[in-house]
């Protein structure tokens, strides 16, 4: 099926046909326009949406992106979704998920384009390519009254087939197209990154920690061993990125050689030369 551009539209079929998952992604909710998928994919949650449940759209009107920010989400070429997920755990390992997530991702864009393409990660979940941000994700905790958590939504904007961008981020964003002149089948992609994530979700259950995780996150980490300026509301300070914790800290070596462990619920990381 062809969207109004003519190009491949994202559709349950199409995602469907190339699923190998047992959950993520086992139902699926697609548009070609909504508000929001987060916002959407809460909703659907709040009914009694199974954890795997995933929203789909080819174009937002209200996207949301990290720290309060406006997620452009302009119709052509783009993937924004959302997947509902219902973990057991406690609150605390939560802010894990969205370093799986990144993970996830960087590894199905990868294996859809080909074994030269690399995706990068900035900490903690922003995917990069030849230096341009082609993925931002959002990840929003629900939780029970009694402390436990109800749901998480895992929201990722996507910049896959993407021809050009605004003057105004045009010098940080990218696409998969414009970085590696492919074009991606994205139902595929979809379908690849919900088995990417299953299969780390899992591993990440097993033991509660990043540890059997870590060494494929590190690979792709593009701040490792680089000049990182961390922006504490406590007090700015730089110091060298070397690598992440079990718990998905980044671990910054401070100017002052002492070891910091960044939280990134609490504060960005910058790079001291552009973006990453
Ligand atoms: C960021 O600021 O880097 C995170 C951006 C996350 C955007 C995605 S698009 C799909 C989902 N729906 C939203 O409203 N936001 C997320």
């Amino acid at each position: 099926m062809r969207n109004e551009t003519g190009k491949e539209a994202l559709t349950v079929e199409g995602i469907s046909a190339e699923l190998l998952t047992k959950w993520a992604g086992r139902r699926i909710v697609c548009s070609s326009e909504t508000g929001s998928t987060n916002d959407d994919a809460r909703e659907l949650a709040d009914d009694g949406a199974a954890g795997g449940t995933l929203v789909v759209t080819e174009k937002q009107n209200k996207g949301r992106g990290r720290q309060g920010r406006v997620w452009e989400s302009p119709f052509g070429g783009s993937i924004f979704m959302s997947c509902i997920l219902r973990p057991d755990f406690s609150p605390d390992k939560a802010s894990m998920l969205t370093i799986i997530a990144a993970l996830s991702t960087a590894e199905a864009i990868e294996d859809i384009c080909d074994s030269e393409v690399k995706a990068g990660i900035k900490w903690p979940n922003d995917i990069v390519m030849g230096g341009h941000k082609i993925c931002g994700i959002l990840t929003e905790l629900h939780m029970n009254p009694d402390g436990s958590i109800k749901d998480v939504i895992i929201g990722e904007g996507i910049n896959a087939n993407i021809e050009s961008f605004p003057e105004n981020i045009a010098a940080t964003a990218g696409s998969i197209l414009l970085e590696t002149g492919i074009r991606i089948d994205r139902n595929k992609l979809i379908a690849c990154i919900m088995l990417h994530f299953e299969h780390n979700y899992e591993i990440f259950r097993s033991v509660l920690s990043l540890a059997p995780l870590k060494e494929e996150y590190e690979k792709r980490l593009l701040n490792m061993n680089k000049g990182v300026r961390v922006l504490d509301p406590a007090g700015e300070y730089e110091g060298t990125a070397c690598g992440i914790t079990e718990a998905g800290e980044l671990i910054v070596e401070t100017n002052e050689h002492c070891r910091r462990y960044i939280n990134a619920g609490e504060v960005s990381v910058r790079g001291l030369y552009g973006y990453v």
